[in-house]
């Protein structure tokens, strides 16, 4: 059984595949369909997003796709950048300004406290959409910390551990992040669904 996967950031791609990983399911990806257009993002919700991105790509292709929707949430800007993470300091995406811009905007808050959501949507070409989400908690350092993943990585340091997760090898970081716990939930809740589609 094919399964798209609607994305084509490639640190999600090789996460997605390092966690994702059912016998006899082949692992495609936006990239192999280089013709579709990006969807856009307009939704309120992490979730509405996923959903969008899920419901386009297995329309397009006919194939079974799998979505996700992810951003960081910070306490004391009321939950901010969330759904806007990407395109938190403008157009184009830009990490390095994104996390300039997040340190400007904590300074002197009284709390750092933060969490990266992931939703994993996944639509059937002729059945219902379904979802999951992962989370992980933890905070926002004042300094940027390591050169691995992506996105805010260099600044998230999650709950019970001191490094940050740019600061992780890829297995360590998927062990806990919000998109490996949003894809371990998705293995586990749609393994019988995935399976029986075969
Ligand atoms: P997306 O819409 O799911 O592609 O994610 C939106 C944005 O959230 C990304 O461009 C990153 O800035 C941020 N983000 C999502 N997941 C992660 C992660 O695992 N590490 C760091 N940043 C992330």
């Amino acid at each position: 059984m094919k399964l798209v996967l609607a994305t084509r950031n490639k640190h999600k791609l090789q996460e997605i595949r390092e966690i994702f990983r059912l016998p006899g399911l082949e692992l495609v990806s936006a990239l192999d369909f280089p013709e579709l257009e990006d969807v856009v993002e307009d939704g309120a919700t992490f979730e509405a997003n996923a959903v969008k991105k899920a419901v386009s790509l297995t329309q397009a292709t006919g194939f079974w796709s799998l979505a996700d929707d992810s951003g960081l949430e910070v306490d004391a800007l009321n939950g901010a950048p969330g759904v806007y993470s990407a395109r938190y300091a403008g157009e184009p995406v830009d990490y390095a300004a994104n996390n300039r811009k997040l340190l400007r905007e904590l300074e002197g808050a009284a709390t750092r406290r933060a969490r990266f959501r992931c939703v994993i949507a996944l639509a059937d070409p002729s059945g219902p959409i379904r979802t999951v989400e992962g989370r992980c908690e933890g905070t926002i350092i004042d300094e940027l910390r390591g050169r691995q993943g992506f996105g805010y990585d260099p600044l998230f340091v999650p709950e019970g551990y001191t490094q940050t997760f740019a600061e992780m090898d890829g297995p360590l970081k998927n062990s806990m992040s919000h998109r490996g716990r949003a894809l371990a939930a998705a293995e586990k809740t749609w393994g019988e669904i995935l399976r029986m589609g075969l």
